[in-house]
């Protein structure tokens, strides 16, 4: 339940369902359906979430049967999104995401529904936006989509400054919770926000990192990744990764405590791939070894070059080495340029 009480909510009942085909009106059977709504009522819930995507018409069918708000995955993300959203440039992601999610569920109304006590999924472009017609909301997309080429034409601009220089530029990567932030802050003891949460860093951040012997490099922090991100959220993912894609080294950081952990290095990779990033060169940050039974350590690979650091970014343990294997890139980069 993790994720919806980091949505700021308090889970009073969970239900498991299995189908072999989800209902098309109400996506569960009816059975089940009746199941959510007899804990509705035994729990006085404000709202039922689906950890799936449904569809305009099933939010409907559903909420008329459960006499509950109800919302899917997709608004569940994108409310952690708006909470999260800290520059200009992730607000107007996470706003156009929610804009276009909202423009399909327009039609709907909210008069089926007596209780509105706000909370997760409330926070949205407001109520008020419910009621202006699609017209209204399709010159705001519009305005927003701008203003986001805009900003991206600018950061083009500022990393292109930026890679003129000598510096090795380096992005964390990783699962979300994977621990990022952390390692972000313990190499550069910047205080970047960082907590137990999804998405506690929804746009990139970027700091200069001076390693003894290596001089400068600049690190940037990145969004965590999540298994199957809704469609309609991809471009704005995709777009705040864009640094990956330029840089000269992933540093793709994995929980090596989870039980998940092979899983969430997989769907790393794969996003990777989907932006074109699967070609710079990545070292894994082997992370959380203070859970585990690891020792901290550098693994190569058959040509020698270093595949993997062992270490806790909340202890320190390991971190002199990694520190000592960016420093071995940043040399490998300075005389490959000399060359
Ligand atoms: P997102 O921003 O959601 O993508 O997460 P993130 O990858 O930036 O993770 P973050 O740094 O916020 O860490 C997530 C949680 O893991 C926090 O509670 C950290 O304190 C914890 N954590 C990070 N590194 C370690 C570690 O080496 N050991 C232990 N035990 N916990 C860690």
């Amino acid at each position: 339940h993790a994720v919806y009480l980091r949505a700021g909510g308090v889970v009073v009942a969970e239900v498991f369902g299995k189908r072999q085909s989800p209902d098309p009106k109400t996506y569960a059977g009816k059975g089940k359906v009746d199941e959510i709504g007899a804990m509705v009522a035994a729990g006085d819930a404000d709202l039922v979430i689906f950890n799936h995507e449904l569809s305009p018409a099933q939010e409907r069918n559903l909420e008329r049967a459960i006499k509950c708000r109800v919302i899917d995955r997709t608004s569940l993300i994108l409310d952690i999104f708006a909470l999260r959203a800290s520059s200009a440039e992730g607000k107007l992601q996470v706003e156009l995401a929610q804009l276009e999610h909202l423009s399909t569920r327009l039609v709907r109304g909210w008069t089926h529904l007596e209780r509105q006590r706000g909370g997760i999924g409330m926070r949205g472009p407001g109520e008020k936006q419910l009621e202006t017609d699609r017209r209204l909301l399709g010159n705001r997309v519009k305005l927003l989509k701008d203003r986001l080429q805009k900003l991206s034409r600018q950061r083009g601009v500022q990393r292109k400054a930026r890679m003129r220089g000598d510096v090795l530029n380096i992005s964390l990567v990783g699962y979300t919770n994977a621990g990022k932030s952390t390692l972000f802050n313990s190499l550069t003891h910047a205080g970047v926000y960082e907590a137990d949460q999804l998405f506690a860093t929804l746009d990139t951040t970027s700091r200069k990192l001076w390693i003894e012997g290596a001089g400068n490099m600049v690190i940037s922090d990145t969004v965590g990744f999540i298994r199957a991100l809704p469609h309609s959220l991809v471009d704005a993912f995709h777009a705040t990764l864009e640094v990956a894609t330029h840089a000269d080294l992933l540093l793709h950081v994995v929980d090596s405590a989870s039980h998940a952990r092979d899983e969430q290095i997989d769907e790393v990779n794969k996003v990777l791939r989907e932006i074109d990033a699967d070609k710079v060169r990545q070292v894994i940050a082997w992370n959380k070894i203070d859970l585990t039974d690891a020792q901290p350590g550098v693994e190569r690979g058959e040509y020698g070059n270093i595949a993997r650091v062992r270490v806790s970014a909340r202890t320190g343990e390991g971190l002199d080495l990694l520190r000592e294997s960016l420093a071995e890139y940043a040399r490998a980069k300075a005389e490959a340029r000399q060359k």
